[in-house]
């Protein structure tokens, strides 16, 4: 497990492109930008690396009292190349964030995920992650009144 470097990018982008069917090479740089070489202690983009590969990787920050919260260390997205899945990588990627949350003095790890997808849900359950105070809310805008077009 290690921070990630400009190199492992093209890995990221292929390892994403499976899981997701998108090549998302500008929004990659954006993130690599963000997470990966400024994080500053707070922000982290991390790689799971087997025999010189990228095998996964694992992207979260720390957020300070938003949501009414103390500060608290956010997963934002995890991903693990699927060959390789269900032998520990993800618990491994998941514990390295974890412990750079706790060094900078975090108490609480969120994340969030889409409600049809038992895989992501039966993992963080795993980790002991339960539902938490917080839920969600959402509007679709870009129209006038708030309802979603074509729903009238
Ligand atoms: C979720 C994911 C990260 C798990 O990675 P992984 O390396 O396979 O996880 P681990 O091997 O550490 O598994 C830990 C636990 O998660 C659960 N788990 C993992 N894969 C599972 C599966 N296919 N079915 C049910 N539970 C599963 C199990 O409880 C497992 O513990 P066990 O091995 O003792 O049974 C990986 O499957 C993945 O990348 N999925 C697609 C990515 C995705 O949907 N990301 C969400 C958008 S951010």
């Amino acid at each position: 497990m290690r921070p990630a470097r400009a190199a492992d990018l093209p890995e990221v982008i292929g390892l994403d492109a499976t899981v997701t069917g998108l090549h998302k090479a500008d929004y990659w740089q954006r993130v690599y930008r963000r997470y990966g070489v400024a994080g500053q202690g707070v922000r982290h983009f991390l790689v799971a690396e087997y025999g010189g590969r990228v095998v996964g990787f694992i992207i979260g920050e720390v957020r300070d009292w938003e949501f009414g919260s103390p500060p608290c260390g956010w997963v934002f997205a995890i991903d693990v190349e699927p060959r390789v899945r269900q032998k520990g990588v993800g618990t491994l990627l998941l514990g390295a964030i974890r412990e750079r949350f706790e060094r900078v003095g975090v108490r609480k790890l969120r994340t969030m995920l889409a409600n049809d997808n038992p895989l992501i849900l039966s993992f963080f359950r795993s980790q002991g992650l339960r539902a938490g105070r917080l839920i969600p809310l959402e509007l679709e805008i870009g129209t006038a009144d708030g309802t979603e077009a074509g729903a009238r």
